[in-house]
C-alpha cells in the first residue's frame, strides 16, 4: 500500500480564560515542529489549533471583568494569535468554537446523534466543579465535597440533560484500543484508560446544560446548551468542513494523523472522542499522543494557581528559537518535567551559544582567516574526515525516525551528538597548526570544507524546531541556493560548492549572563501575569505568582547593611547609571545603580542607603560594582525609589 502523503495534526483548543502560558506554548510548539518536519519531508500538511470559548467558566470570567463573553474571548484570542506569531507558529487554521460555521456544524452533529438514538434526554443530579467543568461522584470527591482535581468546593446541580450513550460502545472501544497499539501513545496511557475507565464500565455522559447560556443551543430544545466536550471535540472535524456540504478538506485530511493533548485530557480524547466519531460513522484518528506537563516546583502550572511562566519575556530577550529549542529538548515527549528560567538559560548557553554558536563562528572565522572567506575544494579525505562524514550521512534517517515517533528531545540529542563530534573534529585536526605551513594549508582546505558542509547539514536538520536560525547560518555560510537548504540535499555529503564565500555575522545565540538577567526576567514574568488575567482586572484580585517559601537560613545568606553616600555622580554615556562611592563601616565601596533617571546625584550625598553587600563584584561599563543598592519600583516600573535608613544608625550596620 502506498503511504499516504497527507499529514493532519492538531493541538487541543485552549480555553481563552487568560493569556496562554508556557504550558500551552509547549503543545503548540510540538505541533508546529511536527508540521514543519512533515512539510519539509514532502507531506501535504494541515495543522489546526484554536480556542475553546464556551462554558460557564468563561461566562463567569467575562462577568467578573464586566464585559460580554464575546468581547472577553475576542481580546484573548487576539493576544493568543499574536503570541503564536511571536513563537513562529505557522498553523493552517485557527478554529474558534464561537465561529458560526463551527456552531452550526455542532448543532448538526447533535441532531444527527439524537436521530440515531445515541443521544437521549434524562435528568441528572450531581456535585459539579465549576472551574474544572466536571461532575464528581461521592467516592471521587475529597472530604467536604471538594473537587479532587482543584480542591475547591463543588456545587450540587440538578438538571435535565441530554446524554450520550457511551455504554453501548464500551466493548467495541476496548477491542479497538487493544487491536491498535499505536492509537494511544505513550502506551502507559492506553493501559490507564483501559484499567481505570473502560474496564470498570462507562457511564452515559451528560452533554447539555440549562444552568448557563454561553454555548451552542441544542437545535430542537434551545433551553439547553451543548456542554463543552461535544462542542470542543467536534472542532477537529468542523474545521475541515464536516457536514457543511464542502468537504474537500475532510476528504483529504480526515482521519487525523496525530492529535496532541496534555495528559489530563487523555480521557476525553481517547474515550469520548472515539465514541462520538464511531456514532457518526467516521474513522478514528490514527494517534492520540498525550504528553506530560511542564511543572513549576513539581506542581502543574496553571492560571488559577498563579504559578505560571509566560513565554513573552523569554522570547523578547532570547528569541523564539531559544525557547522552542529548550521546550523540545529538555523533556522527553510524554513525560513531565520542571520548567525554570534558570535551567532554560543554562541550556541555551551550553547547547546554543557554546556548542552550536561556537562551531559556526569558529568555522566561518577560520575560512575568513586562512582562505579570505572562500570555501575551498577538498583533497583526499582522511579517516578523521570519513568518521565525521559517516556520522553526518547517517543523521537524517535517525532524526526522521525520532521525529516520526514524536521524540523531539531524542532527535535533537542525535543532532547535538554530531555538533559535538564536529567540535571535537576541530580539536583533532588542529586547524591553527595546519594554518602555519603551506603543506598544512593544503590539508586545511579539506578540514574547513568538512566543517562547512557539516554546518549545512545541521542547519537543515534543526529547522523544524528552530525555524529562524537556519537562515542566519546559511547567510554566514554563504548558502543562498535553496536546493542546498532542503531535506533532499541531505542525501549526500559534499554538495556545498567550492568557491562559495562565507561572511561572519553576529553570534547566532549570544551568551546569557544568567545572574544579571534572571531577576529582570522574573520581574517581567510577574508583570505579565498581572496583565494576563483580564478576569481579575482589579489587581488586588490577582494572586501574585507563587514565589517559593524560603528557610530563614536562606535569608541569613543575604548580607544587608547600611551604607553612607560619600560621593555620587552620573556614569558617562549612560542615561540610567549612577556611580556611588559608599562608606560601609571600615570599608569603602564603589556601587553602580540604575536610578539616574530618578535622582539628582548631589541630593544623595550624605544619605544612608540599604546595600546588598555580599554579591560578587560585577563589571558594568568597565567599572567594578561591589554590591547592589535596594530600591522599590512602582507597579508599571516607571518610578524607582531608593530605600533610605532613618537617622541615628551608623554605616555598616546590619539589617534583618
Ligand atoms: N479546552 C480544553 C481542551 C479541549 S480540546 C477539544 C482545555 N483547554 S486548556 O486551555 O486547559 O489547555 C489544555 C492544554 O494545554 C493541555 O492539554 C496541554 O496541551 C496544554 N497545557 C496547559 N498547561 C500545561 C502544562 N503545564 N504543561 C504542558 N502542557 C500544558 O483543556
Amino acid at each position: 500500500m502506498q503511504e499516504r502523503n497527507t499529514f493532519y495534526i492538531t493541538t487541543p483548543i485552549y480555553y481563552p480564560s487568560g493569556h496562554m502560558h508556557i504550558g500551552h506554548t509547549y503543545t503548540t510548539v510540538a505541533a508546529d515542529t511536527m508540521a514543519r518536519f512533515k512539510k519539509m519531508t514532502g507531506h501535504q500538511v494541515y495543522f489546526l489549533t484554536g480556542t475553546d470559548e464556551h462554558g460557564q467558566k468563561i461566562e463567569r470570567s467575562a462577568q467578573e471583568s464586566g464585559v460580554a463573553p464575546q468581547q472577553f474571548v475576542d481580546e484573548i484570542v487576539a493576544q493568543t494569535k499574536q503570541l503564536w506569531e511571536l513563537m513562529n507558529i505557522k498553523y493552517d487554521n485557527f478554529i474558534r468554537t464561537t465561529d458560526e460555521h463551527h456552531m452550526k456544524a455542532v448543532q448538526r452533529i447533535f441532531q444527527r446523534l439524537y436521530e440515531t438514538g445515541d443521544i437521549y434526554k434524562d435528568a441528572y443530579e450531581g456535585q459539579y466543579c465549576v472551574p474544572c467543568e466536571a461532575f464528581w461522584t461521592a467516592s471521587q470527591m475529597k472530604e467536604g465535597n471538594l473537587c479532587p482535581d482543584c480542591s475547591r468546593p463543588t456545587e450540587l446541580v440538578r438538571e435535565e440533560s441530554y446524554f450520550l450513550r457511551m455504554s453501548k460502545y464500551q466493548d467495541w472501544l476496548i477491542q479497538y484500543i487493544e487491536e491498535h497499539p499505536n492509537f494511544i501513545q505513550p502506551p502507559s496511557r492506553a493501559k490507564e484508560m483501559l484499567q481505570n475507565f473502560l474496564k470498570p464500565g462507562l457511564q452515559d455522559l451528560s452533554i447539555s446544560r440549562t444552568s448557563f447560556s454561553w454555548g451552542v443551543p441544542v437545535p430542537f430544545d434551545p433551553e439547553h446548551v451543548i456542554y463543552v466536550w461535544i462542542d470542543a471535540l467536534s472542532n477537529y472535524i468542523t474545521a475541515l468542513g464536516y457536514s457543511s456540504g464542502e468537504e474537500e478538506l475532510m476528504d483529504t485530511f480526515w482521519p487525523a494523523d496525530v492529535q496532541l493533548v496534555g495528559k489530563e485530557i487523555t480521557r476525553f480524547h481517547t474515550i469520548y472522542w472515539p465514541i462520538i466519531l464511531k456514532a457518526l460513522g467516521l474513522p478514528l484518528p490514527k494517534q492520540i499522543f498525550a504528553h506530560g506537563w511542564l511543572l513549576f516546583n513539581d506542581d502543574k502550572m496553571s492560571k488559577s494557581k498563579g504559578n505560571v511562566v509566560y513565554p513573552g519575556p523569554v522570547i523578547k530577550r532570547y528569541g523564539a528559537d531559544a525557547l522552542r529549542y529548550y521546550l523540545m529538548r529538555e523533556m522527553l515527549f510524554g513525560s513531565d518535567g520542571n520548567y525554570t528560567n534558570q535551567a532554560m538559560m543554562t541550556r541555551v548557553n551550553s547547547d546554543l551559544a557554546n556548542d552550536l554558536g561556537n562551531l559556526l563562528s569558529r568555522t566561518v572565522a577560520m575560512i575568513e582567516k586562512y582562505f579570505d572567506g572562500v570555501i575551498q575544494a577538498t583533497g583526499t579525505y582522511e579517516q578523521v574526515d570519513l568518521d565525521l562524514i559517516t556520522l553526518l550521512e547517517a543523521l537524517p534517517k535517525k532524526v526522521e525516525e525520532e521525529m516520526n515517533a514524536l521524540q523531539f528531545s531524542q532527535a535533537l540529542s542525535e543532532i547535538w551528538k554530531v555538533i559535538g563530534a564536529s567540535n571535537r573534529y576541530i580539536d583533532l585536526t588542529e586547524p591553527w597548526v595546519l594554518g602555519r605551513s603551506e603543506e598544512g594549508k593544503e590539508r586545511l582546505r579539506t578540514v574547513l570544507y568538512v566543517l562547512a558542509e557539516s554546518l549545512r547539514y545541521i542547519s537543515i536538520l534543526i529547522y523544524p524546531v528552530m525555524p529562524s536560525t537556519p537562515q542566519k547560518m546559511f547567510s554566514q555560510l554563504g548558502i543562498s541556493d535553496e536546493r542546498l537548504q532542503n531535506w533532499g540535499s541531505l542525501d549526500r555529503f559534499g554538495q556545498t560548492p567550492a568557491g562559495q564565500r562565507v561572511s561572519k555575522g553576529e553570534a547566532i545565540f549570544p551568551r546569557i549572563d544568567i545572574k544579571a538577567d534572571l531577576p529582570g526576567l522574573e520581574a517581567e514574568n510577574a508583570a505579565e501575569h498581572v496583565k494576563s488575567n483580564p478576569a481579575a482586572a482589579d489587581a488586588s484580585k490577582v494572586k501574585k505568582p507563587a514565589v517559593p517559601l524560603i528557610a530563614i537560613e536562606d535569608f541569613q545568606k543575604i548580607q544587608l547593611v547600611t551604607a553612607k553616600v560619600l560621593a555620587c555622580e552620573k556614569v558617562k554615556k549612560s542615561d540610567k547609571l549612577l556611580k556611588f562611592h559608599l562608606k560601609v563601616g571600615e570599608e569603602e565601596r564603589t556601587v553602580l545603580s540604575g536610578i539616574a533617571e530618578h535622582y539628582e546625584p548631589e541630593a544623595l550625598i550624605g544619605r544612608s542607603l540599604v546595600l546588598l553587600a555580599n554579591l560578587p563584584p560585577r563589571k558594568i561599563r568597565g567599572i567594578e560594582s561591589e554590591g547592589m543598592l535596594l530600591s522599590a519600583a512602582s507597579e508599571d516600573e516607571s518610578m524607582l525609589r531608593l530605600l533610605f535608613v532613618d537617622e541615628g544608625i551608623d554605616d555598616g550596620a546590619g539589617i534583618a
